[in-house]
């Protein structure tokens, strides 16, 4: 199917993952959280499709179309060439996209679908791996026979699980996954799997009022409610694609009252965490055996890769410490086990950005090319530089001298 034209569903960032849009006869199926924002997301695509003039297809097989139109409302008006369609058989959306003939279908969603008649299904287990795959295999059919580009909108649940739609993947042409935290407004959409071009574009939206609006600048976003100089803050820039973002990782530290300390990870990965910790447990005199230690991506983001140790390493110290790492300053690198920092990909792109946010200083693996213009790039070949460099272990006294520091937990 290469070479032939993709339909530009019209909302921005989905074209942008799809590389165009959708491609006639292509299955694509939509996966993330429930709340997550999926059904705004196909929503706004048909409805910017139809007014566009072309005739569109909803099958709601979850929410009546009241519900739908509800929705609808938030986001402007609907125009009348979208067809909302309360059904949950695929009989009858194969049935309604051969006599309207659509020139996009979307179902919503396949967990709650059902083959025949509608009959059968209350009696099978609802979401049920076979049935899913059943369902998704007849409208894969169907988009096939009919050449109308079919989305198929499928639930995650929280656990990573993709309860049907992980056993979907590989009978669909393209697979997408919405991502983000409910709770901010922030939303990731990556392709999975894309049969009709490359997987590393990331389209980034925002949730609001009036349904999903691109966002040219997350910094914004991510950095917006940054309270400059608080203990235990560190900036860091990650990769998504091939979009940098810059945001902010904190740390918190408490005195533990358990043998075994609590680590807690929100966006970052527990396993590197623990290394990081460890690391620093060796490498310098900062008590992390003693504190619990709770870490968290501020906006709802992923920085589990290990481009972000250093981050984490700098963000816990300083919440040991007391002492604030400098507002300006971004911190990129991986740490190793003998508490080398390490080289991480893309680094340049990373400061750029960084610099773009209005970022000033760097600190940065030795072997790091020169820094953009204007940013005073830090090198060093390990934690422990790092911190001596922010003052970060000057003030850790050793045993026997706890009375010169500022952090409570350690005076
Ligand atoms: P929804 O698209 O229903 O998520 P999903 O289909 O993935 O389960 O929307 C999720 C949330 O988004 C819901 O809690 C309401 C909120 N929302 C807005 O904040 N603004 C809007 O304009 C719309 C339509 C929804
Ligand atoms: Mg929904």
């Amino acid at each position: 199917m290469q070479g032939v034209a993709a339909i530009p569903t019209g909302v921005s960032e989905l074209d942008r993952v799809l590389a165009g849009g959708l491609v006639p006869g292509s299955v694509t199926l939509l996966g993330g959280e429930p709340g997550i924002g999926k059904s705004t997301l196909v929503l706004q695509a048909l409805a910017s499709r139809a007014a566009a003039g072309s005739r569109v297809l909803l099958a709601s097989a979850e929410e009546s179309a009241h519900q739908v139109r509800r929705r609808a409302d938030r986001l402007g008006d609907i125009p009348g060439e979208l067809l909302v369609l309360p059904v949950t058989s695929v009989a009858a959306i194969e049935a309604a996209v051969d006599d309207t003939r659509p020139e996009l279908v979307v179902v919503d969603s396949i967990q709650s679908v059902v083959a025949g008649d509608g009959v059968a299904a209350r009696s099978a287990a609802s979401g049920s791996v076979a049935r899913v795959r059943e369902c998704a295999e007849l409208l894969v059919a169907m988009a096939k026979r009919t050449d109308v580009p079919t989305v198929l909108v499928g639930h995650v649940t929280k656990d990573g699980s993709l309860a049907g739609p992980r056993a979907l993947e590989h009978l669909v042409d393209t697979v997408l996954s919405f991502e983000g935290d409910r709770h901010h407004a922030l939303r990731l959409l990556r392709a999975v799997k894309h049969r009709f071009g490359p997987t590393g574009e990331i389209g980034l939206f925002q949730m609001g009022a009036a349904g999903l609006a691109p966002v040219d600048d997350p910094a914004r976003l991510l950095l917006g409610d940054r309270r400059p100089g608080a203990p235990g803050g560190t900036v860091v820039a990650v990769l998504e694609g091939r979009r940098t973002l810059v945001a902010e990782l904190q740390a918190l530290v408490v005195r533990s009252t358990t043998q075994q300390p609590r680590r807690a990870a929100v966006g970052l990965d527990l396993g590197r965490l623990a290394m990081t910790l460890a690391v620093l447990q060796r490498h310098t005199d900062l008590p992390v055996r003693m504190v619990d230690v709770f870490t968290s991506v501020v906006g709802g983001i992923r920085a589990a890769e290990p481009a972000a140790d250093l981050a984490v390493a700098l963000a816990v110290s300083s919440a040991i410490t007391g002492v604030p790492v400098p507002a300006d300053l971004v911190a990129v690198g991986e740490v190793g086990l003998t508490g080398e920092v390490r080289q991480v990909a893309d680094l340049p792109r990373r400061l750029d950005e960084s610099a773009r946010c209005g970022f000033t200083r760097a600190i940065v693996p030795r072997s790091a090319p020169p820094g953009p213009d204007g940013m005073h790039v830090v090198r060093v070949d390990s934690v422990g530089q790092a911190l001596a460099h922010l003052d970060l272990v000057a003030l850790v006294p050793s045993a026997g001298a706890r009375g010169t520091c500022p952090g409570t937990l350690l005076a």
